[in-house]
Parts: structure tokens; sequence; C-alpha cells
């Protein structure tokens, strides 16, 4: 069953293979820098790319626009309290935003922070407090093929080696990510929470939780971990939420919005801290550099996000892109995440050495072959640390459907079918930070 059925359109148009040979070319090789008008099917991301309901355009136009107690903002506090369980909201303009609020109001110099994974935009932040971001995934997490429910999982056993190590005066904050994007969007089940909760108190540690995919973490509690399949998304999402101390939140993802986020916190102290470091940074309190429409549709995003009928046609779509890939022979991290599906490109395209990016490599023979953009999460985007060459296809919430998907699979295949003659890429331009150069490097092939 569907949730959803098309209200508007946008047209979209696949450019002939000259075309795309021309803007690939053009893009030096780099799908960063095509213009998305030349995209046939965008798995870039699924931040910010979704579609909104009916639902949320209607609150657009009712956004009230003032600087200060706007209603739009009290309608988001009333959807997060509801929602999410906390009270004291301060919004962002998009998650890292919040990550900047919150983690500057928590963490000092030569602290460390330890996360199932850290996201990148959340490793930077960390760094840019001056601590270090140390990430305790799951032992099976890494593992491509270990068929596990929860892959995302935070390991308490490795964060007690960290507090062994720096001692526990030097952990202000654990931070849990679900879904966990940096382990393939790999779901956190609601026993490893209250242990990271636990775990918390026993070092006096904030327990933050990065909920941009709650939603769909609930979803796969609900199918997966005993006890709760007769649970609502809602009911689960709530019990998860409640052993936090803190929220950040990039409303991009299950905010389903295209723009926004916020902090959530219990403790009254740090909401204040939160708010004054908005002021500097954001805006005021009660828009935190959100027009009050999108602070508005963000509100109703965040209801909507936790219907079951919305989160299953979502993950099943990312599930059904994952099956048909992996029976066209596709090697794939298994099983697919909440968001995304990961192909080994490392795998795909064995005769690629690593320095010659086999993920960059992948990429862009998939914008050439079927105008697909999917994005390089290997050693072209994280050079020289070891991580496999994973390439992500991302599939943005309430957007594409089946024939997209379709389309998607026989562009793997035609890739596939020509793998050997298929060769590597080099660097010819790339920025001063190396931990940005998947932005905006260019290539050329080898
Ligand atoms: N935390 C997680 C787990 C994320 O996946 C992201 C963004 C952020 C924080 C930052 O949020 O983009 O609104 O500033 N992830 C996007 C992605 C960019 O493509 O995975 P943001």
């Amino acid at each position: 069953m569907k949730a959803h059925k098309t209200k508007v359109v946008e047209r979209i148009e696949l450019p002939d293979r000259e075309a795309r040979e021309a803007n690939l070319d053009e893009a030096g090789y780099n799908v960063f820098n095509l213009n998305a008008d030349d995209v046939y099917v965008d798995l870039l991301t699924d931040s910010g790319t979704g579609a909104m309901s009916d639902e949320q355009w209607a609150a657009l136009l009712r956004g009230d626009e003032a600087y200060a107690g706007s209603e739009s903002f009290a309608e988001l506090e009333s959807a997060v309290e509801d929602v999410m369980g906390f009270e004291r909201v301060v919004p962002a303009h998009q998650g890292r935003g919040a990550e900047n609020l919150l983690y500057g109001a928590l963490v000092d110099d030569g602290d460390v922070v330890l996360n199932n994974t850290h996201f990148d935009t959340t490793r930077a932040h960390v760094a840019n407090q001056g601590a270090e971001a140390a990430d305790c995934p799951a032992e099976i997490a890494f593992d491509a093929d270990a068929d596990a429910p929860f892959k995302g999982n935070f390991s308490v056993d490795r964060a007690r080696e960290h507090v062994e190590r720096v001692g526990a005066e030097n952990v202000p904050v654990v931070v849990l990510t679900i879904t966990n994007n940096s382990a393939a969007g790999q779901p956190v089940s609601v026993a490893n929470t209250r242990d990271v909760r636990e775990f918390a108190d026993e070092i006096d540690a904030t327990f933050v939780i990065d909920a941009c995919r709650f939603a769909e973490n609930a979803y796969f509690v609900r199918e997966r971990e005993p006890g709760y399949e007769e649970a609502s998304v809602a009911a689960i999402a709530r019990e998860q939420l409640d052993y936090a101390d803190a929220l950040v939140m990039s409303g991009k993802k299950e905010g389903l919005v295209n723009a926004g986020g916020f902090v959530a916190v219990r403790d009254p102290d740090l909401f204040d801290r939160v708010k004054q470091r908005a002021i500097l940074f954001e805006g005021f309190p009660t828009y935190g550099g959100m027009a009050g429409r999108d602070l508005a549709a963000m509100a109703v995003g965040l209801r909507e996000a936790v219907d079951l009928a919305r989160v299953r046609d979502r993950i099943e779509q990312v599930r059904d892109l994952g099956e048909r890939l992996r029976d066209a022979g596709i090697p794939l991290y298994w099983p697919p995440g909440g968001h995304a599906v990961y192909v080994d490109a490392g795998e795909m395209f064995a005769h690629v050495p690593t320095e010659e990016f086999p993920g960059q490599a992948l990429v862009c023979e998939l914008y050439r072959e079927g105008g697909v953009r999917a994005v390089e999460l290997g050693e072209f985007a994280f050079p020289g640390t070891d991580r496999p060459d994973l390439v992500r296809l991302a599939l943005p919430r309430r957007t594409y459907s089946r024939e997209h998907v379709e389309h998607v699979v026989d562009t793997f295949a035609a890739v596939a079918d020509r793998a050997d003659a298929i060769s590597g890429l080099e660097v010819i331009d790339e920025p001063e930070m190396a931990e940005l150069r998947h932005f905006s490097a260019r290539l050329q092939p080898v």
C-alpha cells in the first residue's frame, strides 16, 4: 500500500549520452559540480531533497514571520514536545548549526566525545572545540556481509576503553546517532539506547541523541526488536528519545523539510547557554536562522515523520532498491540502511586500486550510463582513513517511484557488464583542506 499520491510534479529529463559525457568532463569527474538539471535520478543525499506534503505547504502560507515569539515557533515547540518529548527547543538553520550550538555549549578543549560513529559535521564540530571525536561502533558495523538487526549500535565496551585511557572527567558528552549514517545507515536498538544511558550516568556525561533519522530507526525497532511488534512508530520514537538529555536534529531529514534543524534539551541551564549561542550564531532563539514559514512546515513534518505508513513506504523503497541490486549481482553492504543503500565499489571494480578511487569511478560511470548521481564515501572523500570504498545511494523522501528505482538497477547492470573496462581516476586539482576535497576537487581518468 502506498501512503501518498502525487499532487505537484517536476519535469525531469535524461540528457543524451554525448551530453552526459560532456557534462562529466566539464564537472571534472566530480558529480558535486554537475547541474542538478542534468541529473535524471539524484541519489546524492536524502538531506533537504524530499517532497513536502500538502499540509506542509499549507502551513508554509500560514507562517508567522515575527522576529520574536512567532506563532510558528510555538507550533514547532509543541510538535517537538508531542513527537520527541522535549519541552525546550532552539531552532537552527540546519543540523550542523544545531551541532555548533550544542557542542559549543558542552565540549571544551582537550575533551573526548564518544559516538557510535561521528557523522562528518559532528566530528568537525567536536574538533572545532579542540576535542577528540572517538568512534565506538559495534564490532559488526563494518562487516559488510553480516546480516544482523542492529549494526548501528554503540559499543559500550569500546567506550569504556576510551574512558580508561583519558579519564571519565574528560568525557563530557556521549552521542548516539540514530540511524548510524556513517555506518551504512544501520539502526540502533532501544536496548542499546538504554545501555548507553546507563553508561552516560556512570561517567556523569550528557547523553545526546543525533535524531536526524529517528523515525526510520523506530521502524526498524518495530520490525526487529523483540517486544515492539505491536508498538507504534510514534511510541517507539518517544521511548527511545526519552533516554536522552539532549537532541540535535537536522530537519532536512525527518523534519521532512528542505531546510532547518534544532537543538532540544531538558536542563534549563543548558537551555540558556544554547540560547545565548543561538543569538550569536543563528538568530534570536524563537527563529534560529529559519523563516517562520519553514518552522511551521517543520512542525507539521515532524508529526508526519512518525506516521507508520509514511515510514514503511520509505524503508521498503530503500530495501527494494537493495534487493534488486543484490539480485543483479552488485556487491552491497547488507542489510540496506534506512535512508540509503551502500555499494562496495572496491569489490565491484577490484581491478582499480584504492589510490585510483574505485568508488569515484563507479559514481562517474553511473552518471555516464544512466544520469544517476550517487556519492563516494571511500578513499576520495576520506583520504588515508582506510575506509572501504563504498558508494552511497541515498533516496530522497516521498520523491521517486518504482520506475526510478528500476532505472537505477538497470544502470548498475549495464555498468557491471563492462566493469573490467573501467579505469580509475586521479586528482588534478584539490582544495587546501583535504577533508573537504570530495566537494570540489577535479579529477581525470587515469
Ligand atoms: N548528523 C547526521 C547523522 C547527518 O547525517 C547529517 C547530515 C548531519 C548531522 C548534519 O545535518 O546537513 O542539516 O547540517 N547529513 C547529510 C547527508 C548531509 O548527506 O548524509 P545538516
